[in-house]
């Protein structure tokens, strides 16, 4: 497995974020935390690639909603934020020669962190970041590969489907308490972890090891309960752009 992670740019401290940072970021502890996330994936036998921070764009380190891979191919995506846009082409540059690219045109917008993929679906959260041209452009290149994409409406203070809620494995699915109606995964088995820690919903799992944010015990013990081993990281620095695990890197 591959892992495309980008370095974060001094100018991360403007990152988007809905509610200004208190206190600030603090670039230089984000660039160690970020660090340690990248050893947690090279100690899991993930080879990382790390691409260049850009500073005209802040919010580069979340290379994730810049490209949806699926099996041999990869939807590189056009962010919703305007501000984010440019951000795919450095990734695309970097996925050439490894999958197939399908760029994604306007007036579509997509963010990957609305992407959540379970066996042979994946669920788009129809966020303010990603609209219905999206999907349908997602689901146009996916269905001749026999991906099903299923989009599920987000209230509007859920930045991306995946604040809520993440992979485990094929056939179950980590969602915070209040979150997301129980039916909107299918068949799959919905693991639940209290509202109060909706934010350690974002879990990376590698196999059966999960890297989960540290500070949330109940998750932590819930995902143990579930089989996974259990990695924690200090995203604090992530948080603060309302980033989290999976939003740092995209794997192949
Ligand atoms: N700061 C991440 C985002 O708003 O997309």
């Amino acid at each position: 497995m591959l892992a495309l992670v980008r370095s974060i740019p001094d100018s991360y401290a403007q990152a988007l974020t809905a509610v200004p940072a208190d206190p600030p970021i603090d670039v230089i502890e984000a660039r160690a935390q970020h660090a340690a996330y990248a050893v947690a994936l090279a100690g899991l036998g993930v080879e990382v690639i790390t691409l260049a921070a850009d500073e005209a764009h802040p919010d580069c380190v979340f290379v994730e909603d810049a490209a949806v891979v699926a099996g041999e191919v990869a939807v590189i995506t056009r962010p919703g934020a305007p501000s984010r846009q440019g951000e795919v082409d450095a990734v695309a540059a970097a996925l050439a020669g490894r999958i197939e690219l399908h760029r994604m045109p306007a007036p579509a917008t997509l963010d990957g962190g609305d992407c959540l993929r379970l066996g042979h679906t994946i669920y788009v959260g129809r966020s303010a970041r990603t609209n219905d041209v999206g999907v349908s452009f997602l689901r146009q290149i996916l269905a001749s590969r026999g991906i099903t994409v299923v989009s599920v409406p987000l209230p509007p203070e859920v930045l991306h489907l995946k604040c809520v809620c993440a992979r485990l494995d094929d056939e179950r699915v980590l969602v915070a308490d209040g979150s997301l109606p129980d039916d909107t995964f299918g068949e799959a088995t919905v693991v639940r972890i209290p509202a109060d820690e909706s934010y350690a919903a974002n879990v990376l799992t590698i196999g059966a090891t999960a890297l989960c944010a540290d500070g949330f015990p109940q998750t932590r013990a819930t995902l143990e309960a579930a089989g996974f081993r259990t990695i924690p990281l200090v995203t604090t620095e992530a948080r603060k752009a309302d980033g989290a695990l999976t939003c740092m890197s995209i794997l192949i």
